[in-house]
């Protein structure tokens, strides 16, 4: 708990472009969050280097996200969004997590195995330690909810073991975190392929909008959509690419499936998708103009990140201590 409010902390890494799909089903929703939670969101650079980086591309990547999460309306001085290579207490309280996870458990994470199948010329320590580390990064805040997709679930579990094992043995440091579920938001699937969620990492460029496209990437991605063959602009699982299209333009207008379908009553597929697009390029229109205007404030920007490193700082060092004191580590003399 901070000033009452219960904790909520994620991490988002800074490779691939983020896809109208993170912004309509998470980032948008965020917003209100802050409320109600005393929420924490890290850029998670440390993570990323577990893959080999273009430095200089990496270090634009980070900033260019940070900076896309004020200008989704995330408030800097409500939400503390910060690098997390800005706060030494992830690293260090990643060291003593590790002496208290067991290698078994690592062994069992479906995601080192796939990571470690993909990049198989670099099979690092650190991608074999990587849930250590984030199970670090969400205790160091005693956070009490973690948002995550279903792909992050194993990792989260690991991270529950871990607070648990470590309570059972010191007594009661850390908060044991739960997934967030809330208000989630709308689930927005591939243009290309509507079985699949619309994905950063996808290959295909036409299967994810990117919160960067420009109004006529937007609309002929948006006209190539592929859909079917039924002539029906019908809500229903048997029309998944319709389904996706109808929630895209419900997501953006604000109203719900149903008063889209109404809307669309007797007109065909030819004019369905154009008015997506424009309903989508309404929505990332004042985001990117936004985005543009805060890129250049340079000013504003490194104030608000060196605020939140030191925020994030004071929080991490609080945890940090009380564990350090517990498995026995020296006094510090001041
Ligand atoms: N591993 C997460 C991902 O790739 C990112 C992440 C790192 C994270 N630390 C976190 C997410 C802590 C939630 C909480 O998506």
């Amino acid at each position: 708990m901070i000033d009452g409010k219960k904790v909520l902390f994620s991490g988002m890494q800074a490779t691939g472009n983020l896809t109208l799909g993170n912004y309509l089903g998470a980032l948008k929703n965020w917003v209100s969050l802050s409320d109600e939670y005393e929420c924490f969101y890290s850029v998670v650079d440390m993570h990323s280097i577990t893959i080999r980086q273009d430095p200089s591309e990496f270090r634009r990547r980070a900033r260019n996200l940070l900076t896309l999460y004020i200008a989704a309306g995330l408030d800097p001085e409500k939400n503390c969004i910060y690098y997390q290579s800005h706060v030494s207490g992830h690293a260090e309280l990643a060291w003593i997590l590790n002496c208290f996870t067991y290698m078994g458990e690592l062994n069992r994470m479906t995601q080192f195995k796939d990571k470690a199948a993909k990049h198989a010329d670099n099979i690092n320590a650190g991608l074999f330690t990587y849930p250590v580390l984030m199970a670090a990064d969400i205790l160091l805040y005693q956070a009490d909810v973690v948002p995550v997709g279903v792909d992050q679930m194993q990792h989260l579990e690991l991270t529950r073991n871990i607070a648990e094992r470590f309570n059972n043995i010191y007594g009661e440091v850390f908060t044991v975190p739960e997934a967030y579920i809330g208000k989630v938001g709308a689930k927005i699937m591939s243009l290309q392929d509507p079985s699949k969620k619309m994905s950063k990492s996808d290959e295909n460029p036409n299967a994810s909008i990117y919160l960067m496209d420009d109004p006529d990437t937007i609309m002929r991605k948006c006209k190539r959509a592929v859909t079917d063959s039924e002539g029906c602009i019908c809500y229903r699982d048997e029309q998944p690419g319709i389904k996706n299209l109808i929630d895209i333009y419900s997501a953006c207008t604000g109203k719900t499936p149903q008063e889209t379908v109404k809307e669309f009553e007797g007109k065909g597929y030819g004019e369905l998708k154009p008015a997506v697009g424009e309903a989508v390029i309404s929505v990332l229109r004042p985001l990117q103009e936004e985005f543009a205007r805060l890129s250049k404030d340079k000013a504003y920007l490194d104030s608000m990140i060196k605020a939140n490193a030191e925020k994030a700082g004071y929080y991490a060092a609080k945890t940090l201590r009380k564990v350090q004191r517990k498995v026995g580590f020296p006094d510090r003399i001041r």
